[in-house]
C-alpha cells in the first residue's frame, strides 16, 4: 500500500510541481492574449499566462532531472525500489511531457470553463483537481506509450485517482494562505 502510493507519486512529482509553480511565478501576459470568444467570454482568462506555462515547465523539469540524478546514486527510497523515466533524451521526453501535459490539462479545461460561463478561479469540484493528471497522462501516452503503459498500471492509476485530489487540495489551502493563490482550490 505504501508502496504503491511511494511509486505513484515519484512517477507524478515532474506533473505535479508545475500547477504550484505556475501559481507562485506566474502572472504578467495571458496566453489568449486578452482575446475573448463569439460567446463574449475571455478565450482561456487571466489565470492562463505565459510565464505561468514556462517557468511551470521548466521547473517540472528541473524536478525531474533531480529525480534522474538520484536514480543514478540510489535505486530506491525508503526501502521501496523506484521506477526510472527511462534512458537519455527518453527520459528527458517523458519528463517533458509530464510537466508540460499537467499545464496543457489545466490550460485546455480552463477554455471549456469559459465555455460553460465558469469565471476565472470559479471551482468546478473534480475537473479541477484531475484536469492536470488527464493533460499529463494523455500527453505522455501518446509521446512514450511503451513507457507509459509499463508504467502507469492500473494499480498505479488507481491510486493515483485517489490520492491526487487529497494532494492537491493540501497543496491549494497551503498556496492560498501564503497567498500565491486567489483561492482555496
Ligand atoms: N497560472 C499561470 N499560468 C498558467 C497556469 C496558472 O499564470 N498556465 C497562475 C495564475 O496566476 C492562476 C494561478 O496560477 O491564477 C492558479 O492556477 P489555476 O487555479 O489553474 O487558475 P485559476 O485562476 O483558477 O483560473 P481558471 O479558472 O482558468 O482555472
Ligand atoms: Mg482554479
Amino acid at each position: 500500500m505504501i508502496e504503491i502510493i511511494i511509486t505513484a507519486v515519484w512517477l507524478m512529482l515532474p506533473a505535479y510541481l508545475p500547477n504550484s509553480m505556475a501559481a507562485v511565478f506566474g502572472g504578467g501576459r495571458p496566453i489568449d492574449g486578452g482575446r475573448t470568444m463569439s460567446d463574449g467570454r475571455r478565450m482561456l482568462g487571466d489565470g492562463k499566462t505565459w510565464r505561468g506555462l514556462i517557468a511551470g515547465t521548466i521547473c517540472g523539469m528541473l524536478l525531474g532531472l533531480l529525480q534522474m540524478y538520484y536514480l543514478s546514486r540510489s535505486s530506491s527510497i525508503f526501502g521501496v525500489e523506484l521506477p526510472s523515466f527511462g534512458e537519455g533524451m527518453g527520459a528527458l521526453l517523458v519528463i517533458f511531457t509530464l510537466s508540460f501535459g499537467s499545464l496543457l490539462g489545466d490550460m485546455s479545461m480552463s477554455y471549456f470553463k469559459r465555455r460553460m460561463g465558469y469565471k476565472r478561479g470559479a471551482a468546478l469540484p473534480g475537473v479541477d483537481q484531475l484536469d492536470f493528471v488527464m493533460g499529463a497522462w494523455l500527453l505522455t501516452l501518446i509521446a512514450s506509450p511503451a513507457w507509459f503503459l509499463g508504467n502507469f498500471t492500473s494499480g498505479i492509476v488507481l491510486t493515483l485517482l485517489i490520492i491526487t485530489p487529497l494532494l492537491h487540495f493540501v497543496t491549494n489551502v497551503v498556496g492560498y494562505f501564503i497567498g500565491v493563490k486567489n483561492e482555496p482550490w
